[in-house]
């Protein structure tokens, strides 16, 4: 499992470069290691700064399906939005809600090198919208309204 970042360190505020070669050594080790880490932290998704690489990858898992995006990039947002209650591996103990346009369309290369469109919305657009703003160094705090903690007593 990859040691997981947290807020406030400066990996988390840079912006990530493109994915030059999806076949490099490098990166085919690091998309199973992604994978293994977000499922044994319990997360729905993480994006590759918050295990410190500011590049361009995210894995997501939703549904029993896992999503792994190379390079990713939102080509369509709807009007409406909706506010929803967010969390982050990278911000532990901390819930608030934000407020992202409901659906996308988001073009990303898989793990295959094959080019892709999904159309997703609600939990889904807002899970890809929340890894995504990784990419640009953005976290949900920045966004959101209603910070509350999430620690339990005991
Ligand atoms: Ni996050």
């Amino acid at each position: 499992m990859l040691r997981i970042i947290t807020n406030p360190n400066l990996i988390l505020r840079k912006k990530s470069q493109p994915v030059a070669d999806l076949n490099s050594p490098e990166i085919q080790q690091l998309i199973p290691a992604m994978l293994e880490t977000m499922l044994k932290a319990d997360g729905v998704g993480l994006a590759a700064p918050q295990i410190g690489q500011n590049i361009k990858l995210v894995t997501i898992q939703f549904e029993g399906e896992t999503y792994i995006m190379i390079n990713p990039r939102i080509i369509r947002k709807s009007f409406f939005k909706d506010w929803g209650e967010e969390g982050c591996l990278s911000v532990p103990g901390v819930a608030g809600k934000v407020n992202r346009p409901r659906a996308i369309k988001v073009n990303f290369i898989n793990e295959k090198g094959e080019n892709q469109i999904l159309a997703a919305s609600k939990m889904l657009a807002r899970i890809i919208q929340h890894e995504l703003d990784h990419l640009d160094g953005v976290l949900f705090i920045d966004k959101a309204k209603q910070l509350k903690s999430t620690l339990t007593n005991g």
